[in-house]
């Protein structure tokens, strides 16, 4: 090869290097921010579509719904791992760390554990003064463990031909747990499941959602709290105490306190006193998931996200947005009553909105990404996602292909 060439080539070769690859996936163009991830489920990383995008643009994995405690745990002594196994698995080939999602929650929960067992792991049933079984209704409960056949669907999933969304069945009525007996069966829980995963997952969100929607932020501390079985039975202490479990589990992992709406003024004071005072107290919370269900309007605004942000900091050094989503229409959060979005149409006009935001916030996030370690999105195309295609939420569509907002997201333009 003559000199001229060779110089040429090293020329060319070094300008390549100096521009990065042509076509960075998310998590290339934040690398110096922070991890960006994505929610899934055993069917996303069984595709060969799917799991490329996944391998290309994002560096941390949350598994959608296999890994709560109602999924993994549905019965004393019964466990379903093959799902969980399926995605960490992948997550190991592929040296892709996860978020583990979660252990503690008042929905989609091993609610066996609030009632009492036998020596043999049976429920025990109550019995009336003649010896016979005590029966109860409850609703019958679908996939992911919400009520009706839809799972996470709005009203359980009502079918289109009217026939009721939630099923009500006859069952024994059940001897509650004692507070031992429920923390007995939390810490076996929570030891199991961090252990099982501690190789591949850097982080948990230990406790999901305890916090009340109740919107008064001088609320009295009990009032602050989600009546959830946990709480009647525990107080806050359950809180404390599956903090203190995951910690013996995984010393390594990084413990999150995780919510919606995490960054209004009344829920943000409530998990700030709460974190502080469960800290106070020997809870190893490290850190604090803000989930992000979040709307092109006010929901949140940038002030308020913001401010939520520095308050946690007072208290955790890392962050997480562990949940996001940006739909086109005014509900958002984390309840399930929602609508699916039928009929919305995404004009060109909401694309921008639903892209400014997205701008937005990511800005915030990189502002303060020196205590943010991650961003994960929740679902990996519109059509996966919980809220439904027609709610729009995700930078992918429901081909799998990137949308305008995709690049708005990844093509950022630096602040000087
Ligand atoms: C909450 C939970 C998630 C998930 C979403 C809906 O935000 O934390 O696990 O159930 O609701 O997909």
């Amino acid at each position: 090869m003559k000199r001229f060439s060779i110089i040429a080539l090293i020329a060319a070769v070094a300008f390549l290097s100096a521009c990065g690859p042509k076509d960075p996936g998310l998590k290339d163009a934040y690398k110096k921010y922070f991890k960006i991830g994505v929610a899934v489920t055993e069917r996303n990383v069984a595709d060969s579509l799917q799991a490329a995008i996944i391998l290309k643009e994002f560096n941390s994995v949350t598994a959608e719904n296999c890994m709560k405690p109602g999924e993994i745990h549905p019965q004393a002594g019964v466990w379903n791992f093959e799902k969980a196994d399926a995605i960490a698995n992948f997550c190991r080939e592929h040296g892709i760390k996860m978020r583990g999602h979660n252990l503690v929650w008042h929905s989609q929960f091993a609610t066996w554990m609030f009632t009492k067992h036998d020596e043999n792991g049976n429920p025990v049933v109550e019995r009336d003064a003649k010896g016979d079984t005590v029966w109860v209704e409850r609703p019958a409960f679908g996939r992911g463990g919400f009520p009706g056949f839809g799972g996470q669907r709005p009203n359980g999933g009502a079918r289109p031909n009217g026939a009721p969304a939630v099923q009500v069945t006859k069952v024994p009525k059940y001897v509650a747990a004692s507070k031992q007996e429920f923390y007995d069966s939390l810490r076996v829980h929570i030891n199991t499941v961090v252990n099982r995963y501690k190789d591949v997952i850097y982080c948990w969100d230990v406790v999901n959602e305890a916090m009340s929607d109740a919107n008064n932020p001088d609320a009295p501390y009990e009032d602050m709290f989600r009546k959830s079985q946990a709480y009647q039975l525990c107080g806050d202490e359950f809180i404390k105490n599956a903090f203190i479990w995951a910690h013996e589990a995984d010393p390594n992992a990084g413990l999150f306190y995780n919510d919606y709406s995490a960054w209004t003024p009344s829920k943000r004071t409530y998990i700030y006193k709460m974190v502080k005072k469960l800290q106070s107290e020997g809870a190893p919370i490290t850190g604090i998931g803000m989930q992000g269900h979040y709307n092109i309007f006010d929901n949140p605004t940038l002030e308020d996200f913001e401010t939520a942000i520095k308050m946690y900091l007072e208290l955790v050094d890392d962050i997480q947005i562990t949940e996001f989503d940006i739909r086109i229409n005014e509900e958002a959060g984390g309840g399930l009553q929602f609508s699916r979005g039928e009929g919305q149409v995404y004009t060109e006009e909401i694309q921008q909105k639903q892209a400014k935001k997205y701008e937005d916030l990511f800005e915030i996030m990189r502002k303060y990404s020196k205590n943010i370690s991650s961003v994960t999105f929740w679902n990996l195309s519109d059509r996966d996602s919980w809220l439904g295609a027609n709610n729009y939420p995700l930078l992918f569509d429901s081909e799998y292909q990137r949308k305008p907002v995709y690049y708005t997201v990844r093509d950022f333009k630096k602040k000087k």
